[in-house]
């Protein structure tokens, strides 16, 4: 149908570089084609999608004409341009395709007021790795033209019954949410998750898909396989602009959650992102810190079928998560990797066979079954757990007197036979970069003179103190490829095993955001059930008295605490 191939004249444009997970900016300052000049597309299979937020239709208009100028074989896009991001890596893994684009700014709010994103995944499912970003960019600083093939629209609203010829690319149109749902019921127990849902009615489930893409793979979840009723789903049509809401599962922005979940006393409830690649497991009264909820899930995996059979080859977390994992991995005897923040530095570990389960604080969960973190596997994977502690078989193990083993049951145990890693983050978004760069520059100093070891510092309120034991910038070598990172955070380790880690945030649109991770551990019994704010409170006031934040920023609060 189409034929002419048109080169269009551009220039380079500024502040291309893809950060921790792809390119994020505000749509009106977007452009792509460099992606192309950078992977070589001459005869390549990619998949197409993303989380549908403003802007997509046309983006993967003009990916197909790029495509096809560029001898592009096939390409494979999700119906409407829709696929979420575990589910686009499921395809790429699937289909052996080469590598696959996928629109979307995860988390961000959308609309043409908001952001946008483009990310470039690789043949393994994950996202790339440093050196094709770091070349991706360096087109966007020379690029002076691009081509297109002219060929009109492709109707995205129809799975394809066989593939459209474009030019030298065939199109191939797919379901989005089939594949994904026929890998994730072959991952856990559905017929057990679903006696146990069927014979215990009090056991309520509400899964928000904060208006992202989720709704579509949440239906198919909870009420085709699950037969759970409608009510269990809420914000599950996915919109352009999200509802004009933040997408993002924490207790801050999931607030339609939260007070739904209070509301109704329910005991199970769920959010997943924009792009369904994050979690967030809240039931009433009891959050879940995704630090501990890839522990726990590490803990219970013999219950899930996907690892019973396989085994559990190795976990990994990111280094400002919380060590909760890493008391697990102890026990169980496992080897656990501590790797920089971005879900794309577990994939060479996957790769390798050495990695089954992984998480990051920031509300990414998710296993070797595809390389990028999944919302919905981690929803599942916790009722399935559930499922499995009610049995009695495993239900002597509590004392707990209710109708049913719950979160909060599931949470105690562990804090009992692991010991608790109290951990929270404090966001300050959008500060100007000097403000930021004065906190890190201050750090650097620190690590260049040692002056802070060995110094202790007490908390004004909790009259708590704490030695510091060192202080230290994060580099990583990956165990595989030996590729080194730098510059991947300050850590500053105190002599009672507590952990301040100070980083700037790779992913945001506007400004700096500076992160600050909190993390003590406990095993007296006496301290297990306090909330975070307390169980921390000593340790946030020293971390903020070291770092001198608040002066240099002129934040007295964070801007989100999760
Ligand atoms: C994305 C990445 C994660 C990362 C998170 C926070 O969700 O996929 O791997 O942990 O962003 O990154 P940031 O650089 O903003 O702290
Ligand atoms: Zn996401």
């Amino acid at each position: 149908m189409a034929n002419k191939v048109t080169t269009i004249n551009t220039k380079p444009f500024d502040g291309q570089k893809p950060g921790t997970s792809g390119l994020r900016k505000r749509v009106k300052v977007f452009q792509q084609e460099s992606i192309f000049d950078a992977i070589s597309p001459q005869g390549k299979t990619l998949v197409i999608g993303g989380d549908g937020r403003y802007f997509s239709e046309p983006t993967v208009q003009s990916i197909i004409k790029i495509s096809a100028a560029n001898d592009v074989k096939k390409l494979i896009i999700g119906k409407d341009g829709i696929l979420s991001t575990p589910a686009a890596s499921n395809i790429i893994r699937k289909y052996k395709a080469d590598g696959g684009i996928l629109l979307t700014a995860s988390h961000n709010p959308g609309g043409p007021d908001n952001d946008f994103g483009i990310k470039y995944n690789v043949s393994n499912g994950g996202p790339a790795p440093e050196n094709v970003t770091d070349s991706i960019y360096a087109k966007t600083k020379t690029i002076n033209s691009y081509k297109i093939l002219e060929g009109g629209s492709i109707d995205l609203s129809k799975v394809t019954s066989k593939p459209i010829q474009y030019g030298p690319t065939q199109i191939t149109i797919i379901d989005s949410v089939t594949d994904y749902i026929e890998l994730v019921t072959s991952i856990f127990d559905f017929d057990l998750i679903k006696s146990f849902l069927q014979n215990t009615p009090s056991f309520k489930v509400l899964f928000d898909g904060l208006n992202g893409v989720t709704g579509p793979y949440a239906k198919a979840i909870f009420l085709n396989e699950l037969s759970l009723p409608e009510s269990s789903l809420q914000n599950c049509v996915p919109l352009p602009d999200f509802g004009g809401s933040h997408p993002d599962p924490n207790l801050t922005y999931a607030h339609s959650l939260v007070e739904a979940v209070e509301k109704g006393k329910i005991p199970f409830g769920a959010a997943s992102d924009g792009d369904g690649d994050r979690n967030m497991i809240y039931g009433a009264g009891a959050f879940v810190t995704p630090s501990d909820s890839v522990a726990i899930i590490a803990d219970w995996a013999e219950v899930i079928p996907y690892f019973k059979k396989g085994g559990i080859k190795g976990l990994a977390r990111s280094m400002p998560t919380s060590e909760a994992i890493d008391h697990v991995a102890k026990k169980k005897g496992l080897q656990v990797y501590e790797v920089p923040t971005g879900w794309k530095f577990f994939g060479n570990l996957m790769d390798a066979g050495r990695l089954s389960i992984c998480g990051e604080e920031s509300f990414g969960t998710g296993s070797d079954h595809i390389r990028e973190k999944d919302g919905l596997w981690a929803v599942v994977a916790w009722l399935n757990i559930i499922a499995a502690a009610n049995l009695p078989s495993h239900k002597h193990l509590f004392s707990s007197a209710g109708d049913f083993i719950g979160i909060n049951d599931i949470l105690q145990r562990h804090y009992k036979t692991h010991g608790r890693s109290f951990f929270t983050r404090y966001d300050y978004e959008e500060l100007p970069s000097e403000d930021a760069q004065k906190v890190i520059d201050a750090l650097n100093a620190h690590i260049t003179n040692q002056s802070l070891n060995n110094t202790t510092h007490t908390s004004e309120s909790t009259k708590e103190t704490f030695t510091v034991a060192r202080i230290s910038s994060f580099t990583y070598t990956d165990p595989i490829d030996n590729s080194v990172s730098k510059n991947q955070g300050h850590i500053i380790s105190f002599t009672d095993g507590s952990r301040v880690v100070f980083r700037l945030s790779g992913t945001g649109s506007q400004g700096a955001t500076v992160r600050v991770y909190i993390e003590k551990y406990t095993k007296d019994e006496t301290q297990l059930n306090l909330s975070t704010a307390d169980g921390l409170g000593g340790l946030i006031q020293v971390a903020l008295n070291i770092s001198y934040l608040v002066e240099f920023t002129g934040r007295k609060e964070p801007t989100v605490i999760t």
